[in-house]
């Protein structure tokens, strides 16, 4: 009892050493992460129904989606799930990669204008054949870079990913190792996942340092189990894997009449288009009440459990709470007005530029990095509609109750 009692002590200090370790090394990444201050700033304004004035809000955060090619087929994936859009790309579209110099151009003109982190994500972007070149180039513009990946294919790259100064690397992960197979389709994913992160820690030790900070986002869905939760921590207790544990205590999914609703208002303000890409996240939740309430007691037990690792959870919300976040999709959770098409550009693999990070149909492209200066697409007359109409719906269209984009970082 005294030695595990001594041993959880031990154990708590040190991940709050490490965490320590970690804020010292980079604490600009923990300022922009935490702090959020250049998000508040815009939500503030926003809610005071003072929009920006043209030409003084500026990207701080840029996401870039690399590549729409993956290696997985995972059963929720709004891009290459059971309902997944990609499939519908024809084979010259999904090779394409976002080339190096065409997103250089971009951060030359965002770089002096305040932007600070790039999210990186795909398809999966350890695919795109000069991923490391992306980062040091990134890196050498001094901003903050953290890809979110599979994790399959991280193994080769363990060395060059510490020594190339990423901030932070997200790894997603969905369960034990049953579960996750599952879930990923694919019976070799977790070994080689595991693989990859246990690389990456090692060569992190080597280099006797705590960046990039290593995350497993875990997220929460009809495919796998709280159960499955549970097991995945203790298998991945004492190892020295990871630094967090990220819960996402609620899926992205969107209820068909809610789709058709956003159909309807694009066609307002843009014309008619075919619009594909919240079809990928079409989904019913509300009879998961069992599965939400397991969810929910599990992350309680979970956070108060002591792991190697530290456990949190998105959306920071009461746990109490999670349910709804099935159970009811008119709750939006209390959100404001979302700032993202104020300060957070997603750019595709094919260069089009989007407003809103969770839903990219090229018909609603605002501009291509490939064909006009990224500024000109920015402050451009499309980027200004659908600010407006974001603003004339209250800030929250009729696909956002459960996007993620609001709450993680
Ligand atoms: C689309 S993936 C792209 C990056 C990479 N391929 C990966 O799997 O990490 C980005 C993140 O979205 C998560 N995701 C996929 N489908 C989701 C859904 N329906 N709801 C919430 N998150 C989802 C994935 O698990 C992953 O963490
Ligand atoms: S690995 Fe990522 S992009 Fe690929 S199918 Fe899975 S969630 Fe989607
Ligand atoms: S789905 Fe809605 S809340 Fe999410 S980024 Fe797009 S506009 Fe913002």
């Amino acid at each position: 009892m005294a030695t595990s009692l001594y041993s959880r002590i031990a154990s708590r200090a040190s991940l709050y050493a490490g965490l320590l370790q970690g804020v010292a090394e980079n604490p600009r990444y923990y300022r922009f992460v935490m702090r959020r201050g250049w998000y508040d700033k815009i939500v503030k304004q926003l809610a005071k129904h003072d929009l920006p004035v043209h030409k003084t809000f500026y990207p701080a955060k840029l996401d870039l989606r690399i590549m729409y090619a993956c290696n997985l087929r995972c059963k929720m994936c709004g891009q290459w799930g059971e309902n997944g859009t990609y499939f519908e790309y024809g084979t010259p579209r999904l090779q394409r990669t976002l080339e190096l110099k065409t997103i250089e151009r971009v951060v030359e003109q965002l770089a002096p204008h305040g932007l600070q982190y790039v999210d990186i994500e795909g398809g999966e972007p350890f695919l795109h054949p000069h991923v490391i070149d992306l980062f040091r180039m990134l890196k050498s513009y001094g901003l903050l870079v953290k890809p979110v990946t599979n994790g399959t294919l991280l193994k080769q790259y363990a060395k060059e990913v510490v020594d190339c100064g990423l901030d932070a690397i997200h790894v997603s992960v969905d369960g034990d190792r049953d579960s996750h197979n599952m879930v990923r389709q694919a019976t070799w994913a977790y070994d080689r996942t595991m693989e990859g992160l246990s690389a990456v820690s090692t060569e992190r030790r080597r280099a006797g340092r705590r960046t990039p900070l290593l995350v497993i986002c875990f997220t929460m869905t009809r495919h796998n189990t709280a159960a499955s939760l549970r097991k995945l921590c203790q298998e991945l207790h004492g190892k020295r894997l990871i630094d967090v544990l990220s819960i996402k205590a609620g899926p992205i999914w969107i209820p068909q009449h809610k789709g058709e609703a956003y159909d309807r208002l694009i066609e307002r303000y843009f014309g008619r288009c075919a619009l594909t890409s919240w079809r990928g996240f079409t989904e019913d939740y509300r009879d998961f009440h069992e599965g939400a309430r397991e969810a929910a007691q599990t992350i309680r037990d979970l956070k108060a459990g002591h792991y190697d690792f530290f456990v949190h959870a998105v959306p920071s919300i009461p746990l109490e709470e999670v349910p709804k976040l099935y159970g009811d999709y008119e709750w939006n959770l209390g959100r404001p007005h979302c700032p993202i098409p104020y300060a957070e550009p997603t750019i595709d693999a094919d260069g089009n530029v989007y407003p809103c990070n969770l839903f990219t149909d090229e018909a609603l492209s605002m501009g291509n990095i490939y064909e006009q200066p990224f500024l000109d697409i920015w402050f451009g007359k499309r980027y200004t509609t659908f600010r407006q109409m974001l603003a004339d719906q209250g800030g929250l269209l009729p696909i956002c109750n459960r996007c993620c984009q609001l709450t993680e970082h």
